[in-house]
């Protein structure tokens, strides 16, 4: 791929940088009201996770602990396989602890209907996901996400942490890959 102006490769930016430090500050109170006096153990799925649980982490008052998980179910294209793959796994026992999945995107679902399962076996007190993004006519399963920022359009997006082939992490906004840049 040629450098070139990254906004030519960008059709519009459907959420601002911020609308999403809004949209997570009011977030991070409810999740502050509901876990009142409970220890959260929030799991971020790298990459993509990595700017939503910065800034989410960061509003929050309560303690927090934070761990990582890799997977993988897309390889370098713009569709999910299904296929889930443990890249790193996690440091912590969940064993009795209050986890929060902090991802990106549910776009089909089936990453994070896969790690649902796989953390339910680990024997945490409870599970709960907060999604900075999801897409309702993508959904291939349905997920109980209980603290959603943005429904948004079944279009590729890219920024805030979200790639195409490992770029555009670093754009503050989420904006709209043009289709030239991936077909
Ligand atoms: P699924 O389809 O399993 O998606 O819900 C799982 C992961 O795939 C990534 N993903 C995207 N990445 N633009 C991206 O840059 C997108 O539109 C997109 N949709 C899905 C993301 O990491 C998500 O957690
Ligand atoms: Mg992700």
């Amino acid at each position: 791929m040629e450098s070139s102006d990254i906004r030519d490769e960008l059709t519009d930016i459907l959420v601002t940088e911020t609308r999403i430090q809004d949209k997570l500050r009011e977030l991070a109170a409810r999740i502050d009201e509901d876990y009142e006096g409970k220890d959260v153990l929030l799991v971020g799925v790298l990459k993509g996770a990595v700017m939503v649980m910065a800034d989410l982490a960061r509003s929050l008052r309560n303690h927090v602990e934070m761990d990582w998980m890799a997977v993988s179910s897309y390889g370098a294209g713009t569709k999910s396989s299904g296929v889930v793959q443990i890249r790193k796994d996690l440091d912590s026992d969940l064993t009795g602890r209050h986890v929060l999945i902090v991802e990106d995107i549910i776009d089909s679902g089936l990453t994070l209907s896969w790690l649902l399962e796989n953390f339910a076996s680990r024997g945490a007190a409870s599970i709960e996901v907060c999604a900075l993004l999801r897409k309702p006519d993508a959904a291939k399963v349905e997920i109980d996400c209980k603290y959603v920022g943005f429904d948004i359009p079944n279009e590729f997006v890219v920024g805030y942490g979200l790639d195409f082939a490992e770029r555009y992490r670093n754009l503050r906004d989420v904006a709209v890959l043009a289709p030239h840049v991936y077909s």
